[in-house]
């Protein structure tokens, strides 16, 4: 008998193969055991979208969410959840409401990391409202392209305050590249940003909890090779940098599950794109780095749900500032930073609940790759992508990835040692 049954609920879109994999390793992992004197049960379900009462009571401890980007329902109903219910979630939702990449970007520079100088303009047109007129006539001043850009510099890029998945990010050249990129963008607000060029690495550091993976990053490949495959690339200081970094943007923001974007330049990472609460979790651009995924996953989600959690409602964004005004060189005041993560991600307590409580997992997962239901999570997947003459081929590149990863890391559990 358990006196208390967890419940973990997957908030799900088109998800198909990380569904699969969560939940058979889930399953497999037969959590069954005692924390402060109870004994705990496990269940884990897919959430169901349909009406509700504000006040009725909400049956998960834990949700992982993949919807509130887009899906204002399932947002609504996480927000009054975790107002109403004490819920815990993956990603605070009223920060991922309300930061966007413009507002990631002036955070982390008051921190004082080093995001190259960035620009903010007009929109080049409106939509008509009532009061567009007026305003504008009275206060908006004219500016000049050519000596926005020979302040910024050449090159720089132009995107979209907002971030949004690659759209509208233009490398501008000169100033006719400003005019036109400017004239095209429309209603679009533009953020213009000096270019970390050259680079010698682009990592995308994925942080899940206090768990972080780097990756080799290639913006130019086609989506299925953009992650690299390499591993040990870095030095261990360029690796703690990252893993600083991406810890301490995602514990200012509230934001679980997120992905930093840093480029190094003459020994300098310069973060350019943090704002990606949620990122890509799909076998088909993560491949050899999605078991890492999946099994970060389980671990923080069970953690989370096991330990009741609380979920931080507010910000609370004063700590970090008292260290960045206090008068430390930048890498101390990243440590510190760093270090106000650690203890929000409770990186101690959750090390110590992996090592009891989820010993079992990394030899579960050894096996669980090599199966044939990770194999058909793959092929379920290749085939809601791709065009039908090239499931077989890329379900085995995919498949073949995967067991790379097998044979490489894991049989030895995860670098990042939880
Ligand atoms: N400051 C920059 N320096 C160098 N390259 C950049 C910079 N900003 C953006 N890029 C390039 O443009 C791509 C898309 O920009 P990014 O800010 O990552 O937008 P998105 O939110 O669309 O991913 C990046 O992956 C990178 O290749
Ligand atoms: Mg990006």
């Amino acid at each position: 008998m358990s006196d208390r049954t967890v419940n973990i609920g997957l908030s799900l879109g088109a998800d198909i193969c990380w569904p699969i994999c969560y939940e058979t390793l889930f399953d497999q992992l037969k959590l069954d055991f005692e924390l402060d004197g109870r004994r705990l049960a496990f269940t884990c379900e897919r959430v169901t979208i349909e009406p509700f009462n504000l006040r009725q009571p909400v049956k998960y401890d834990v949700v992982i969410d993949r919807l509130t980007h887009w899906y204002s329902v399932s947002r609504e109903w996480i927000k009054k959840a975790i107002l109403l219910n004490d819920l815990y979630v993956y990603n605070n939702p009223w920060s991922l409401q309300s930061n966007e990449k413009h507002t990631s970007y002036a955070a982390m520079m008051r921190l004082g990391l080093p995001v190259p100088d960035t620009w903010m303009l007009p929109a080049k047109s409106y939509d008509p409202s009532d009061d567009l007129e007026p305003t504008l006539r009275q206060y908006a001043r004219m500016f000049s392209l050519e000596e926005i850009g020979d302040q910024i510099g050449y090159p720089f890029f132009m995107k979209p305050y907002h971030g949004g998945g690659w759209k509208g990010v233009t490398k501008i050249d000169d100033a006719d590249g400003f005019h036109r990129a400017y004239d095209a963008s429309g209603t679009e607000i533009m953020n213009l940003q000096v270019a970390i060029l050259p680079h010698d690495w682009f990592v995308r550091c994925v942080g899940l909890g206090p768990q972080t993976r780097k990756v080799n990053y290639d913006p130019g490949a086609p989506l299925h090779d953009r992650y690299r495959l390499d591993i040990d690339f870095l030095s261990a200081e360029d690796q703690s940098v990252l893993e600083d970094m991406t810890l301490t943007i995602n514990a200012f923001f509230g934001w679980d599950f997120n992905s930093c974007e840093a480029l190094r330049r003459d020994g300098i990472w310069h973060p350019i794109d943090f704002a990606n609460a949620c990122p890509d979790s799909q076998v088909t651009s993560l491949h050899y780095h999605f078991p890492w995924l999946i099994k970060a996953n389980l671990r923080w989600s069970i953690f989370a749900a096991a330990t009741g959690r609380p979920m931080r409602k507010n910000m609370d964004w004063a700590p970090f500032y008292e260290v960045a005004d206090r008068d430390l060189p930048p890498r101390e005041k990243l440590r510190e930073y760093a270090r106000i993560a650690h203890e929000r991600y409770e990186t101690e307590k959750f090390r110590e609940f992996c090592r009891t409580r989820l010993g079992h997992l990394d030899e579960l997962a050894y096996s669980f790759f090599g199966s044939p239901t990770m194999r058909d999570a793959i092929h379920q997947k290749v085939t809601s992508l791709f065009p039908a003459h090239e499931v077989d081929e890329f379900t085995e590149l995919f498949w073949g990835r995967v067991q790379l990863w097998r044979e490489q890391e894991g049989a030895a559990g995860d670098q990042d040692g939880f």
